[in-house]
């Protein structure tokens, strides 16, 4: 099929190398002529593991071109994807801005049977917006489709979890529409939705929501484990043997960051909102988030007797492994505590500290875990990165002016690091 892809963000450019990987012929189209420049080099623009094989193949083989051009684009494709950003607004709203922009575009190149596909994470409603827009640059009705294919992509796993989903949901008015769709992804024999557009709108959401409040959940609960001498692991554990919870985030931490998360749990909240819901509880899904970091934060303080003029090195800095993305890491808020309070920090993280500097420039970066830890008041894990798994602790402590270990992921037992002689502290257990 002829696929144009609108914007070459994390959504897009996977979205459009998994499509060409598939066999398509596939047009990645993006304003920023950079992004488009290193695409035809063979370098991906972000990092994803093994995006950039699949990426390099997809252009050797001629399935995957770019133009900047939506116009060219549009008139070349029969299926044409929004993938552009909805950052979230001042009161949480997200900014439909850019969508606008495309599908005002598109409006303006259609000429030939077009099916205009929502796959960035828009508010219930946008579909009809969409459509709407594009009605108003003259197309007949009848030229067009709007539908609406939410992503479900991790970063870090972008690249499995697209051709490996776990659903596809398709949200379509008319069921020719949703067919086309369905013919596109039929080759991942994925078990498809299809429903309406504002119920596919949602379903992104309320998943994404529903994740948030999952690790909220078992975050508090180990706040209450902390306060009742419980292990949160094991609690973890317990409930998710059940098969009705599911084991799977339920791992309590820091938590939840990234470019999705906060963005869509706010983007619920602002949904209800609209329609006169009260989803307070999503309220508090942001509340225990906060109050995890803060009161990890809390904890080195006391143990540390206060952080002015302690040396702290912070172990990670991306949100999650496997990603340089730095967007609502829950390491800026740490490293903002900590230097806040007058203390100094080093920080090591395998790929994200080039994003991390250009927000704390005069922070110290190290180019290894072990040297973080020298002359450290006590070293904090943020990121649990397989690397710092199967540390030697009794280098790493060796360096250190005391030798007290915070770990934010629970990637260490007691016994280990108690072994290495060092203090250690958890979430979610004394
Ligand atoms: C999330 C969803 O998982 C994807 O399905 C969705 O497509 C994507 O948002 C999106 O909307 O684009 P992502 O933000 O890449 O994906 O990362 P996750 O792996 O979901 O992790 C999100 C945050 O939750 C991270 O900060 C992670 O550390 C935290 N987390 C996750 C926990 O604290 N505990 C867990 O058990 C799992």
């Amino acid at each position: 099929m002829k696929v144009a892809v609108i914007g070459t963000g994390y959504v897009g450019l996977v979205t459009g190398v998994v499509l060409a990987e598939l066999g398509n012929d596939v047009i990645c189209v993006d304003n920023d002529q950079s992004k488009l420049d290193s695409i035809q080099r063979g370098e991906s623009p972000i990092y994803e593991p093994g995006l950039e094989e699949l990426m390099r193949k997809g252009i050797h083989e001629g399935f995957l071109t770019v133009s900047n051009s939506i116009a060219d684009a549009a008139s070349k494709s029969e299926v044409i994807f929004i993938a552009v950003g909805t950052p979230p607004g001042d009161d949480g709203t997200p900014d439909l801005t850019a969508v606008r922009a495309v599908a005002k575009s598109i409006g303006q190149a259609i000429t030939h049977q077009t099916v205009v596909v929502n796959k960035s994470t828009v508010p219930v409603g946008s579909g009809e917006l969409v459509e709407q827009i594009i009605l108003e640059q003259g197309v007949p009705a009848h030229l067009f489709d709007v539908v609406s294919n939410p992503e479900f992509l991790r970063e870090g796993s972008a690249i499995h979890d697209t051709l490996h989903p776990d659903r596809i949901v398709i949200g379509a008015k008319k069921k020719e529409a949703a067919m086309r769709l369905v013919e596109l992804y039929a080759t991942l024999e994925a078990p498809m939705v299809i429903t309406d557009l504002n119920s596919a709108e949602l379903i992104k959401y309320a998943s994404n929501s529903f994740l948030a409040m999952k690790i909220s959940f078992i975050n508090a609960i180990s706040r209450i484990c902390e306060l009742a001498d419980a292990n949160v692991a094991d609690v973890s554990k317990g409930m998710g043997m059940d098969k009705r919870i599911g084991s799977q985030f339920l791992s309590a931490g820091l938590g939840w960051g990234g470019s999705c998360f906060p963005k869509d749990v706010l983007g619920m909240l602002s949904t209800a909102k609209r329609y006169g819901y009260d989803f307070d509880l999503m309220q508090n899904v942001i509340d225990i988030n906060d109050d995890q970091t803060l009161n990890f934060v809390r904890r080195i303080e006391k143990r540390l007797g206060g952080l002015a003029g302690k040396r702290i090195g912070i172990m990670g800095l991306a949100f999650k492994p496997n990603t340089d993305d730095i967007r609502d890491a829950k390491s800026l808020i740490i490293v903002e505590e900590i230097v806040k309070a007058g203390g100094i920090v080093s920080a090591y993280d395998p790929i994200a500290a080039e994003n991390f500097k250009r927000v704390f420039p005069n922070i110290e970066y190290k180019d290894g875990v072990y040297d973080v830890s020298e002359d450290a008041d006590a070293l904090v894990l943020v990121t649990e990165w397989n690397e710092f798994r199967q540390l030697d602790l009794n280098r790493l402590g060796s360096k250190m002016k005391t030798r007290v270990l915070f770990d934010g992921r629970r990637v260490y037992k007691r016994e280990t690091a108690e072994r290495a002689g060092f203090d250690y502290y958890t979430i979610g257990s004394r």
